[in-house]
């Protein structure tokens, strides 16, 4: 294969009529853009403007491929020359305006830790229009992150700090984006935030459109074909999933240019070659110019190391375009306990498909239940992010704090229950007296949640489980005598099979003494200090056995035991820290893996995740890689808290339209919820839940299963009252879901989408599908669909009209 990387003239080879030749495709465009002009940060000086540097040895120079695409790193990285650009809202004009398909950034926030870097880029266009990439809260990651080792396109393990090296993984990320291609693109606005977390951007690559603008013929080229960890079983076998992205490269998009420039008929993807086999053949129906396709093609005889070619068929069955040969992958057999075996680990096609999940906050803090979030103005702040130590299940953490008349928990402990009684005295009355496990089960299933991750242990170190030999501090040997992990899942097992079953651990415990030896931050371990100076001054840790290491003994053994005898699905470990994870993750996936089931690790665990957690936050657009947000019900806690007024919980409206706007962006949504002491679900939230799921009930069409929509999440530019919406895609129908009720007969949006002549729009509603809408598009792209209130009769929380 001879590698043409950049000449565009071939992309346009394709035609659609009936005298079509098989044409190989080009590989993907991508070309640096150079930064000369605005380099002002040198990172291996000082990158975080506090000392806090790279090492530039361990940094790549020159050309860099990640993902199939090229930037143009530094030629080399000294002292001597600033090698990034810090943002502070400079302009980045184009050589010449470019009609642009996708931009490609690697970046990282200099905050320290996980604090978000507010990361609004906006792209100016030769028509005078804007586009704004990531303009709500936005959490663009951070060099580094405390205890954890992220996924990202350069990874160095470790950062210099005052002289030390702070052996923290220390990161750039890659990012893409879409860019709007109905008129050039300009100029590259940088984010202005000058204060707090940082952006830096190392390189930029842009994907152009297709140059020949007035051609009538496609330009399709293959994003990529991963050969993904991801399967099915067929007759016993796993068959692997190859997630092809097809991207139609032509700029823009009108409705009368269609059908010629998009495709608009059944098509399929099929992977031939060295020794592959299709089992199941990708297929998708729509796509338009500046638009991508992503399908998952079923193979089996992937090599390590092989070459593949992707051919598209039309409906009639004829290859209209090959694609160059590709890198082909194994399906892993198994894993083994090192970065490069568990690095290619990913999310199950299960967890991608669920979208919604709930999240169980259970435990003894459920018995004094408090946190008083009055007095704290964090709902203000632009990011929504919580410091940690105002969650109720952080009373344990609360109320050990020097004595202190200022820390609400503090107070009300003093004022309740008085300056005698300790955490553990909450012991015998977290009671679960009334728990019962079908309900709780019914209640998730008629939510329209695909899947729970209930609190295993939290950091109190009071597990929800049978810990054998590793501790007694658990609900079977103390409290209510009971082991509550495994009666919620073999219930679920055995009356909702098809929900699936996930546990919250924290690697870390506050006040463990076997702790001690590894505490760090606001994780020390080793015995309370009394806050109420009564004696004794350190305080009982109810139900420790003599163990020789946490690591080794309690925290390793207790997460196997969740993975191979509780057949958890999906391990959401909090806060990282040290661990022994790499077995763990080998052990997890390999046991999953011998009975047939796929699983899923979190961001929080220490080793590579599977997806990115962000806490009571969103991000603000699409994100290629998975992530899931999690928040509580209560807006400012995830275990029960009795001093927030059930009047302010997430409700129908809330729950639904952020599902929606996460899903939209790629992510799934953890909605949490804290169960009593006593074990019972409280009436609010389960009506609460019980809205949203009827609203599932009709418009999960529109998010189960569904995928982002490459182009963009959502309405750009509602228009006078114009309801704002989110765009969902299935490989053959497209799906916009408005957030207020259409008004005046029509819902307006104000976004070019991927319509075609002969679609058929109808409003999803609880008695059925209402009848084809009229709909229309005006010259600059808006849409509108004419609706009578009959056609949405009976919808509440958001509005969902499918296309197809
Ligand atoms: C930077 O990394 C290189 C390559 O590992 C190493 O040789 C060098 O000692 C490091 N620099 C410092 C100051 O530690
Ligand atoms: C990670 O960073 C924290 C905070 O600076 C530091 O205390 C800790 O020692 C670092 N971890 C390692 C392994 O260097
Ligand atoms: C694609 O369509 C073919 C033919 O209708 C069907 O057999 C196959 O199952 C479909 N593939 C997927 C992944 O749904
Ligand atoms: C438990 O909940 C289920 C489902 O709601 C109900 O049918 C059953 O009667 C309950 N059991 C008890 C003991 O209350
Ligand atoms: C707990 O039991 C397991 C299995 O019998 C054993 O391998 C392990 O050493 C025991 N741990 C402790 C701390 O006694
Ligand atoms: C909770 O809020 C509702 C509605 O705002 C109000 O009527 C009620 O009095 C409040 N309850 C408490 C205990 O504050
Ligand atoms: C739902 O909550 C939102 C945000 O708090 C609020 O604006 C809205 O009025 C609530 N809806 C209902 C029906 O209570
Ligand atoms: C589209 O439909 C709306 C509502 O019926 C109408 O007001 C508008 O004139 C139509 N626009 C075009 C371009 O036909």
């Amino acid at each position: 294969m001879i590698f043409l990387p950049f000449l565009l003239d071939i992309l346009c080879s394709l035609s659609f009529s009936n005298t079509a030749v098989t044409a190989a495709l080009a590989i993907y465009p991508s070309q640096p853009i150079g930064l000369e002009t605005l380099l002002n940060n040198n990172a291996v000086v000082d990158f975080s403007g506090n000392g806090g540097a790279f090492n530039g040895s361990l940094l790549p120079t020159g050309s860099f491929s990640y993902d199939g695409l090229t930037f143009s790193l530094p030629s080399s990285w000294d002292d001597a020359a600033d090698n990034n650009v810090l943002a502070n809202g400079q302009v980045l004009k184009l050589d010449k305006p470019t009609f642009a398909h996708e931009l490609h950034f690697l970046y990282a926030g200099d905050g320290d830790n996980a604090s978000p870097t507010l990361s609004v880029f906006t792209l100016q266009f030769s028509d005078g229009s804007s586009y704004t990439i990531n303009g709500k809260f936005v959490e663009a990651k951070s060099w580094w992150v405390w205890a954890n080792v992220n996924r990202a396109a350069i990874i160095t393990p470790y950062h210099f700090q005052g002289g030390t090296k702070n052996f923290n993984a220390t990161n750039i990320y890659e990012y893409s984006t879409a860019v709007p291609s109905e008129s050039p693109l300009t100029a590259i606005v940088f984010p202005s935030q000058t204060t707090g977390s940082r952006m830096h951007v190392f390189a930029l690559s842009i994907t152009p459109s297709s140059t020949d603008v007035n051609s009538a013929a496609l330009a399709l080229s293959i994003r990529r074909a991963h050969f993904s960890q991801r399967w099915q079983l067929v007759n016993g076998d796993r068959v692997q999933a190859v997630q092809v992205t097809i991207a139609n490269l032509l700029p823009g998009y009108t409705l009368a240019q269609s059908p010629s420039r998009a495709i608009n008929s059944p098509h399929s993807i099929e992977i031939v070659g060295d020794g592959l086999k299709t089992l199941n053949t990708g297929n998708f129906s729509r796509l338009v110019p500046g638009d991508q396709a992503r399908v998952d093609v079923f193979v089996t005889g992937a090599r390590a190391g092989g070459s593949a070619m992707v051919n598209i068929r039309d409906s009639t069955g004829k290859i209209i375009a090959t694609s160059t040969a590709l890198p082909t992958a194994l399906l892993i057999e198994e894993y083994t306990p090192d970065t490069t075996s568990l690095s290619l680990h990913e999310t199950p096609s299960w967890w991608n498909s669920a979208k919604y999940g709930i999240f169980i906050h259970w435990g003894v803090y459920s018995k004094p239940a408090f946190v008083n979030r009055a007095i704290f103005s964090w709902m203000s702040t632009e990011f929504l992010q919580a410091p940690p130590n105002q969650y109720a299940e952080w009373y344990d953490w609360d109320i050990r704090q020097p004595p202190d008349a200022s820390n609400p928990t503090w107070v009300h402990h003093l004022d309740t229950y008085g300056k005698d009684v300790a955490y553990d005295d909450f012991i015998p009355q977290f009671t679960a007296s009334k728990f019962n496990a079908s309900a709780w089960v019914d209640i998730i299933d008629r939510a329209g949640a695909k899947y729970f991750v209930l609190v295993s242990k939290h950091h109190d170190g009071f597990a929800l489980f049978d810990t054998g030999n590793t501790t007694n501090r658990n609900s079977v040997q103390l409290g209510p005598k009971r082991d509550l992990v495994a009666e919620l899942f073999q219930t679920a097992k055995d009356e909702k099979p098809d929900l699936h079953r996930g546990t919250y651990y924290s690697l870390p415990e506050w006040f463990s003494p076997d702790f001690a030896k590894y505490g760090f931050g606001s994780w020390p371990g080793g015995l309370a200090h009394n806050a109420f100076n009564t004696t004794p001054a350190l305080e009982p840790y109810t139900g420790r056995l003599d163990i020789d290491d946490y690591l080794t003994d309690l925290q390793l053994p207790q997460m196997v035991d969740l993975a191979t005898k509780y057949d958890t699905e999906i391990m959401w470990c909090d806060i990282g820290g040290p661990n022994r994870n790499l077995e763990f993750a080998a052990t997890f996936y390999n046991h999953a893996m011998s009975q047939g089931r796929q699983v899923t690790l979190n961001d929080r665990c220490g080793i590579l995740p599977d997806f990115d957690t962000p806490e009571y936050a969103t991000f603000g657009s699409i994100q290629p890689t998975k992530w899931e947000s999690s928040e509580g019900m209560d807006p400012f806690s995830y275990g029960l808290n009795l001093a927030t007024n059930a009047s302010q919980y997430k409700n129908g409206t809330t729950i639904v339209q952020s599902l929606v706007d996460i899903t939209a962006k790629n992510g799934n949504f953890l909605l949490d919820i804290g169960p009593t002491a006593d074990g019972e679900i409280i009436q609010p939230m389960v009506d609460n839940l019980l809205d949203a799921g009827s609203w599932l009930e009709f418009a999960g069409d529109c998010v189960y299963d569904t995928d982002y929509w490459f182009p963009a999440s959502e309405d750009p530019k509602p228009v006078n009252g114009t309801p704002a919406a989110r765009f969902t895609t299935t490989p053959n129908t497209f799906c916009i879901i408005a957030f207020a009720p259409p008004s005046d007969g029509s819902l307006v949006v104000g976004k070019r989408l991927p319509l075609m002549l002969g679609d058929e729009i109808v409003a999803l509603r609880p008695s059925g599908p209402s009848s084809p809408l009229a709909w229309n598009i005006s010259a600059s792209g808006d849409l509108t669909i004419q609706v009578s209130s009959a056609d949405v009769e009976g919808v509440r929380f958001a509005w969902p009209f499918r296309v197809s």
